[in-house]
């Protein structure tokens, strides 16, 4: 209830006033804990039956199998779940992590990869009441189970999408923006004078950032991409500049001893003298960094004073550490994140109204979540996750489930 208080107080105090996120707080259920489903499957069945993406071994290719159990036609319902159909999952950079078995949660092999559904109720069980057959749920699944065609979930695990918000939608909104919702705004204090970085901007959670930022609190935002069309792509969103990583330093990232020398000329973190003259040298207020490495070193210089930091991710694959005295010379804030230990502590109260906070924007039409034109259906999994690794993306990539 502290929390909720707490974060309700955030809310008001520093959204802008016509953002009135929590208009109608029962209307969105609150429900918690996925379980992560454990096939019983039978191999090389085929894809178009009831199957579901496994990962048989950590790090190697998914295999598609033919689930046996949980079926519909034959499980019996307990009293609290419900069957889904599902129609469309996500894949994210953390699918990526996890399929490795490099992720904070690595669930013992088999599991069904997937951390997230969008789908209809066919079915409830006797003590279920907040849902009803042809309702369309959205289900976070932290420890797997959403790649699969079949599914039953214990009815807490659901929450209830807007009845006109297509199932694409769903898949591509939630888990990136509730994680750049939770981070601005939650941890971030986020107001619409501060003057915002989003570091792997053009990925599904930098992306949510900049709509966040610059349309829903109405913030400059800049945005950090690797490439023309992901910078592009930002500012149709809305960042009011962009930074691109030159080829060379982006491949150098992870190298210190080669990350300044471009051309053969020493030069002082590109990040910083772009950032301080596109904010009349006071540098930027709050910082939502996704990329780790040496770009986060660069980020911290990249601070007003009294700014603060978001330790969002690593996609470079560096874990980067900071000599704390940076921090105590100008009053700088590091702030630490993970999404998934609110779904897994705070369920009723801070997800919960996160996911209401997102729904409301996107029903007010203040975000637009961007889906790459590429999805993939659930047979072609392997080749979504190619595509995703090799970084072609630019928004979210939706798996169609049907
Ligand atoms: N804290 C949390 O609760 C939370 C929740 C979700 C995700 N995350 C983390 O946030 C990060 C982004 O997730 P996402 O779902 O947005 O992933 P994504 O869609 O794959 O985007 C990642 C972006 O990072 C950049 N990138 C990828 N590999 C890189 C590399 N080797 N070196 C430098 N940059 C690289 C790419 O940007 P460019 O192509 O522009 O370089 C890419 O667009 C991940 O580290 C993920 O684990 C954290």
């Amino acid at each position: 209830m502290m929390y909720r208080t707490h974060f309700i107080l955030h809310v008001a105090k520093f959204a802008p006033k016509d953002r009135n996120i929590f208009p109608n707080l029962s209307k969105y259920c609150s429900r918690n804990l996925a379980q992560s489903p454990k096939p019983v499957t039978e191999p090389n069945e085929g894809a178009n039956k009831k199957s579901a993406a496994i990962v048989k071994a950590y790090g190697e290719k998914l295999v598609i199998e033919e689930i046996k159990h949980p079926d519909p036609a034959t499980h019996k319902l307990g009293k609290d779940d419900v069957v889904i159909q599902p129609k469309t999952s996500s894949l994210t950079f953390a699918d990526l992590l996890m399929i490795q078995g490099k992720y904070q949660i690595k669930p013992d092999v088999p599991f069904v990869a997937g951390r997230e559904v969008s789908g209809k109720i066919l079915e409830t069980g006797g003590d279920v009441k907040d849902f009803k057959k042809g309702d369309k749920i959205f289900a976070f699944l932290p420890n797997g189970g959403g790649f699969a065609n079949t599914m039953i979930l214990p009815q807490k695990n659901c929450f209830a999408l807007p009845q006109n918000m297509d199932y694409k939608v769903a898949s591509s909104l939630y888990t990136s923006y509730i994680t750049a919702y939770l981070g601005l705004v939650y941890k971030g204090n986020l107001t619409s004078h501060d003057k915002v970085l989003v570091t792997g901007a053009g990925g599904a959670v930098g992306m949510a950032a900049v709509d966040i930022c610059a349309n829903a609190y109405k913030t400059k935002v800049i945005g950090v991409t690797s490439s023309p069309e992901k910078s592009e792509a930002i500012r149709q969103k809305g960042a009011f500049a962009t930074i691109e990583l030159s080829n060379l330093y982006k491949t150098s990232v992870n190298a210190e001893s080669e990350k300044k020398k471009v051309n053969g000329k020493i030069i002082e973190s590109p990040i910083k003298q772009k950032v301080l003259a596109l904010t009349d040298g006071k540098g930027v207020d709050l910082i939502y960094e996704t990329l780790g490495g040496s770009i986060f070193e660069d980020c911290v210089k990249c601070l007003s004073f009294d700014g603060r930091l978001l330790i969002i991710g690593f996609s470079s694959g560096t874990i980067p550490s900071i000599q704390t005295n940076r921090l105590l010379l100008k009053n700088h804030t590091l702030i630490g994140f993970t999404m998934t230990n609110y779904y897994n502590q705070e369920p009723n109260t801070i997800f919960q109204e996160s996911f209401q906070a997102i729904s409301s924007y996107w029903e007010k039409s203040y975000i637009h979540p961007t889906i790459d034109p590429q999805s993939f259906d659930l047979s072609k999994i392997n080749d979504a996750i190619e595509y995703l690794k090799h970084k072609k993306s630019i928004g979210k990539v939706i798996i169609n489930l049907e």
